[in-house]
């Protein structure tokens, strides 16, 4: 399957990131997807294991996606379009858990094109601040606007289909449960109803 690690990933040093981190975090999910879901970078569950969103807030993620009628199941016949494709901004995990600099996301970028080149999704979502500026003009939300103004929103672009969302670690529950929301639309966007019953354990996200 190719992927970033394919493509060199792990030998990366466009930032001082490389210095800190265990490892990098490839993208998680089949190539391509009808959908890419953006977060901000690896924590420490990441840096060990190499794999995006498995720590607390990537089970509530994966719940909300499974609770959509989604998948990020691999394993399909080469060239086949699978659903979820999940990534970061930046791979390698920021020191202490900060958020990534704005110079390392931009040098982090080239992981993201390449990525989204193989995915060709139909939808973006970007959750939290980090992932939503990394499309927007300036990398900067526009004058005036706060992530709550981007949630389950398009993103002015005329290229991609791109949703902002508030991410599945934000300090507010009332934040976090909209992620099961958006991704119920998002996924009515590319045509799949959810499973009769919706259903997230919200109590699988308890800080
Ligand atoms: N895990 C990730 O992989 N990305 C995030 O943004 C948060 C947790």
């Amino acid at each position: 399957m190719p992927s970033l690690n394919f493509y060199g990933l792990q030998q990366c040093q466009a930032c001082l990131l490389h210095q800190s981190a265990t490892q990098k975090v490839d993208g998680r999910g089949p190539l391509p997807a009808d959908i890419y879901i953006l977060g901000e970078g690896p924590g420490n569950d990441e840096d060990k294991t190499g794999q995006p969103f498995v720590g607390k807030s990537g089970q509530f993620l994966q719940a909300a996606i499974e609770a959509a009628g989604l998948t990020t199941t691999t394993g399909l016949p080469l060239g086949t379009r699978g659903a979820v494709r999940i990534g970061n901004v930046v791979r390698c995990r920021p020191p202490r858990n900060r958020k990534p600099l704005p110079a390392e996301a931009l040098r982090c970028q080239m992981w993201l094109n390449i990525e989204l080149d193989l995915a060709q999704p139909k939808v973006i979502l970007c959750l939290g601040q980090t992932a939503i500026e990394a499309f927007l003009p300036g990398r900067k939300l526009e004058k005036g606007k706060k992530v709550a103004d981007y949630v389950g929103q398009r993103l002015p672009n005329e290229q991609q289909t791109i949703i902002g969302c508030y991410h599945p670690a934000a300090r507010q529950a009332a934040q976090r449960n909209q992620v099961p929301k958006v991704l119920l639309e998002v996924a009515r966007l590319i045509g799949v109803e959810p499973p009769v019953k919706p259903e997230v354990d919200y109590r699988l996200l308890q800080f």
